[in-house]
């Protein structure tokens, strides 16, 4: 009998250039430029469906770009994991700082991949992760080894907020009805050290306006006299954090949930080097909220980051302008039990009302989500790991990230079901920036992986009954 295993190692060659075919088409959700290209992309990947043998496949209108939809229901009596993944990918800017072209996937080795790693936007997040599905499911399909009920969902919008997967999965609870979620799309601590991740921060983005004189105003006629709308807006935005970078915004903190000390011992097993770290991201020391470690501060503590802000005169040389006035995007890392709309609310409250009366203000919401937790004393979790397990031979450590992936609180909401965040990235994949890279390693252990989470879910449930 052909294993799946076998089968993955006969077909990897081609599991590779089929993900660089993927790889290859620009399917930015930000930028509706690039609106045909996702439309491609969504086709491509529904071809996919198709040709490994799942049933039902389609694309999925929505007021937004398509979601793929694709199942394989071989028995009402087993369970049914339902994987969630993402086609779009983030723009590739600043693209004069990527060594290689974009959307031109190449294969090169590195310190933390000597085997080699593709590179290319989208090549972890979510394209490659979300392949290693595909061609999981292809590897029990064509072995004759799919042991439970499968449907899937593959979104275009996850990159900007999933605005529509909303709309999407309300309007199939009973086509979505699962009992258990799947996702990879987040990563491990390294490949040594096999992790889960078991929480991610909820977003809270918001867009701020300074606006002072009515036009742009000579700065040596008017300056001093009157507000400058970039001094002003620099001032309110330093004074949300205090000196022990404490967000100041009050009711800020109210829900954030605390951990004992034993909890936060228990994280604090997790391996972490303070010295490369700073080493690999070049500065001379770590910063962040007082009394709290950088592995703390990046998964179970809120944040508030400027993510851009402008205004004023920008080209070369100098202009001198007081200018009429100054932006900038806010984003806030929540954590469980912080409500996103919430904080936005508090936020919006907080700025306007700390706004000097020379300036007018204006705060929008763009977007958000809630965080998520998963319990790690659940067979949805036991299964993740006993897969990890025997596929890495090490058990994998429970590790909250930072990170946000919106729709997974909704999933629970809605269809009222537990995700595992099953993902196979590494930190040094430098999602979102330039010269972004999967591991051909962490790639193919995620096809091996994947399939065994399927068995022990199906063994674990039964046993369950
Ligand atoms: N895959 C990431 C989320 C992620 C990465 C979680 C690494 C944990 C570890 C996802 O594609 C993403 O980038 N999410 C956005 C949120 C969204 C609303 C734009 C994020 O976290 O900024
Ligand atoms: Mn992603
Ligand atoms: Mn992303």
């Amino acid at each position: 009998m052909n294993t799946v295993k076998n089968y993955i190692d006969e077909n990897k060659e081609r599991f590779l250039d089929e993900l660089f075919e993927l790889l290859r088409i620009p399917s930015i959700s930000a930028d509706p430029k690039h609106k045909d290209d996702i439309r491609k992309t969504a086709e491509l990947v529904k071809d996919h469906f198709d040709k490994i043998g799942m049933e039902n496949t389609e694309i999925c209108e929505t007021p937004g770009y398509p979601v793929v939809y694709a199942e394989k229901i071989i028995d009402e009596e087993l369970p049914t994991i339902l994987v969630y993944g993402h086609y779009d990918v983030q723009p590739a800017d600043p693209i004069e700082l990527w060594d290689t072209e974009p959307f031109e996937p190449v294969v090169k080795k590195t310190k933390v991949h000597p085997d080699g790693a593709v590179f290319a936007r989208g090549a972890s997040d979510d394209k490659g992760q979300m392949f290693m599905h595909v061609k999981a499911l292809e590897a029990m399909l064509k072995t004759d080894q799919l042991p439970c009920n499968v449907k899937v969902i593959i979104e275009g919008e996850e990159e900007v907020g999933s605005e529509n997967l909303g709309w999407f999965i309300e309007r199939n609870i009973e086509r979505l009805k699962n009992d258990v979620i799947l996702i990879s799309d987040t990563s491990m601590i390294s490949n040594e050290v096999p992790s889960i991740t078991t929480g991610l921060r909820g977003l809270s983005y918001v867009e701020v306006k300074v606006t002072g004189p009515n036009r742009d105003l000579h700065s040596g006629v008017y300056g001093g006299a009157v507000a400058n709308p970039i001094n002003v807006l620099s001032r309110m935005i330093a004074s949300l954090q205090d000196e022990d970078k404490r967000i100041t915004i009050p009711g800020f903190y109210d829900k954030v949930k605390d951990y004992t000390e034993e909890e936060r011992a228990k994280m604090a097993e997790a391996p972490f080097d303070q010295k490369a770290y700073n080493e690999d991201l070049d500065i001379a020391k770590e910063e962040g909220e007082k009394g709290y470690s950088t592995l703390e501060r990046t998964s179970i503590r809120p944040t508030l980051d400027v993510n851009g802000i402008w205004g004023g005169y920008i080209g070369e040389g100098a202009k001198t302008v007081l200018p009429s006035e100054a932006q900038a995007k806010i984003s806030m890392r929540l954590v469980p039990n912080q409500d996103w709309h919430e904080i936005s609310k508090l936020f919006k409250d907080h700025f306007e009302s700390i706004a000097p009366e020379s300036v007018k203000v204006e705060v929008n919401i763009h977007h958000g989500g809630q965080g998520y937790v998963t319990p790690i004393d659940s067979i949805e979790y036991e299964a993740a790991s006993k897969a990890i397990e025997e596929s890495y031979g090490k058990t994998p450590i429970p590790q909250q990230s930072g990170g946000s992936i919106p729709i997974v609180a909704l999933f629970e909401e809605k269809l009222k079901s537990k995700t595992i965040l099953m993902g196979f990235g590494l930190h040094s994949d430098v999602i979102h920036s330039p010269n972004e890279n999967y591991g051909l390693f962490n790639f193919y252990k995620g096809i091996e992986t994947i399939p065994l989470y399927y068995k022990h879910f199906t063994e674990l449930k039964k046993n369950q009954k």
